[in-house]
């Protein structure tokens, strides 16, 4: 048995991949979204309870290895699958897909993470599109002088910017409808989430000119990496 810990379009792809190959896998998700997409197979729901509780589960549920092909912007279960997969000796491969890169016509600032991003906010603009995420949305609250388009998944909660109005979407998002958001603000706000599920703001901010604070990824632990899927089914059919 495979597990896969998920949260993004390349789990699902991969767990869909591996099961039409006869691999049984179980997909893990956090459970942060409501109404998930749900990947094809098995799948568990919540946190393990840290490294340990992972390290349990892999050793209950017989696991042979793990791809952890969880969002680059989710720090802790990236350790904890490390952690895990060192003290059960259950071989680990981190699956990531490249972060972006700018463009000659690309007007980026790169921020070390969101509190850095709220720093250099006031200086790039009044009017911001924020789209990185309802849990970093406190990062911003205290921002009282700017106005926010704050794009996420499910409803967030307090503490919120003062002044915003709120949109729930789900990618993938389209260059003209993203032309159309990005014409009503002064700048961008994103993570460094790569991929080509949430890109066309990029496009989008490149063809009218304006501003993209692009927030860094965090550092991961060195692990055997691969940055597509089908590297990642050759990995797992080599075991
Ligand atoms: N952060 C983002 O920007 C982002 C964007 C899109 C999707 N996601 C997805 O959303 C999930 C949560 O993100 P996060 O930033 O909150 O993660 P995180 O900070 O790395 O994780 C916090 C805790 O949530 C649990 N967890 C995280 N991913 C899990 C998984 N796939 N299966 C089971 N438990 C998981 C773990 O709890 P225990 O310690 O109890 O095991 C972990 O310690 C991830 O699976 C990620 O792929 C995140």
């Amino acid at each position: 048995m495979i597990l896969i810990l998920g949260g993004t379009g390349e789990a699902r792809q991969l767990a869909e991949e591996l099961t039409t190959r006869d691999v049984r896998v179980v997909s893990s998700l956090a459970g942060r979204v409501a109404r998930p997409r749900l990947p094809v197979g098995e799948v568990r729901v919540g946190g393990f309870g840290g490294p340990d509780g992972l390290a349990q589960y892999l050793r209950e549920n017989r696991i042979e290895a793990i791809v952890d092909a969880t969002h680059p912007f989710a720090e802790r279960i990236g350790a904890n699958a490390a952690k895990a997969a060192e003290t059960t000796k259950t071989p680990l491969l981190r699956l990531a897909r490249p972060g972006w890169r700018p463009g000659p016509r690309d007007v980026w600032h790169w921020a070390d993470d969101l509190a850095d991003a709220a720093r250099q906010l006031p200086g790039l603009g009044r009017r911001v599109f924020l789209t990185s995420g309802r849990q970093g949305l406190p990062a911003f609250a205290h921002l009282d002088d700017l106005w926010f388009l704050i794009r996420c998944v499910d409803p967030p909660g307090p503490p919120l910017p003062r002044h915003h109005e709120l949109l729930l979407a789900r990618g993938p998002y389209e260059v003209a409808a993203e032309r159309a958001l990005l014409g009503r603000v002064d700048v961008l706000v994103t993570k460094d989430s790569g991929g080509a599920q949430t890109s066309a703001k990029l496009t989008a901010a490149r063809e009218l000119g304006k501003p993209v604070l692009v927030v860094r990824r965090p550092s991961r632990p060195d692990t055997e990496t691969a940055e597509t899927v089908p590297e990642a089914v050759e990995w797992v059919l080599h075991r």
